[in-house]
């Protein structure tokens, strides 16, 4: 059986960046699950759905055809065969996922996609529930937060540094909303597994971070 390491927490833990490092370090494949959820959203928004009509976006999400490749060991997203990562990215979007992303058709039909990943691959796995409901096998969980504080100031200085607009209180206030719908949708909201192990990144950087979840790792390895 493959080895699967699951990173679950809120938007802004730093999840991806330090998953995708473990996974580096490890030679697993880096699954970003967030970013299937965002391709769905991409697809919903330009077919013009609301994502809050549940039996619109139950019936069109069978149209969208979601899978992933890898380049230059980088994962890509691919919508209906288009390579729609450059888009994924974009507030819009993620406020989209994080609203039809509650839609148990959509999450049924990723969950697919990312168990049968992780049936073939090592992989390390983040999102939202990925300990919980999608590899509860894993060999290692890991739950990643930090407060909403640090997680706005990070995302402030992400776009600002992209030369983008950005108010920090309105990031806050979007960064509170949307933990409040991740956590409290009725379909796999976002928890932390009872095996999980709690890794708050509010005072670790990245480096710090990554070390952290080798170093547990490491530990399961030993005792096993
Ligand atoms: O991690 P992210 O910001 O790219 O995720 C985008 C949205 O997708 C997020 O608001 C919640 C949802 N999501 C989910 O419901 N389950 C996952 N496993 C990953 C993401």
């Amino acid at each position: 059986m493959p080895i699967s390491i699951a990173i679950d927490g809120p938007a802004g833990a730093g999840k991806s960046t330090i998953a995708r490092r473990v996974a580096g370090k490890l030679g697993f494949i880096y699954v970003d699950t967030g970013a299937m959820y965002r391709a769905m959203a991409l697809f919903l928004l330009r077919k013009g759905i609301d994502p809050t009509d549940a039996e619109a976006v139950s019936g069109r999400c069978r149209e969208a055809q979601i899978s992933i490749a890898y380049r230059d060991g980088e994962q890509v997203v691919l919508l209906n065969g288009e390579d729609v990562t450059p888009f994924l990215r974009a507030e819009e979007v993620g406020n989209m996922a994080s609203v039809s992303s509650a839609n148990p058709q959509v999450r049924v039909k990723l969950v697919e996609l990312q168990q049968s990943l992780a049936r073939t691959e090592n992989v390390v796995m983040d999102g939202r529930d990925i300990g919980t409901v999608v590899l509860p096998q894993a060999d290692l969980k890991i739950y990643l937060t930090a407060s909403v504080e640090v997680r706005a100031n990070r995302r402030y200085l992400e776009l600002t540094k992209k030369g983008e607009a950005a108010v920090l209180s309105e990031i806050a206030a979007e960064i509170r909303e949307r933990d409040e719908r991740d956590m409290t949708r009725a379909v796999s909201p976002l928890k932390q597994a009872e095996d999980a192990v709690l890794v708050d990144t509010s005072q670790m950087d990245i480096e710090q971070a990554t070390d952290a979840i080798l170093a547990l790792y490491g530990q399961r390895v030993e005792e096993a």
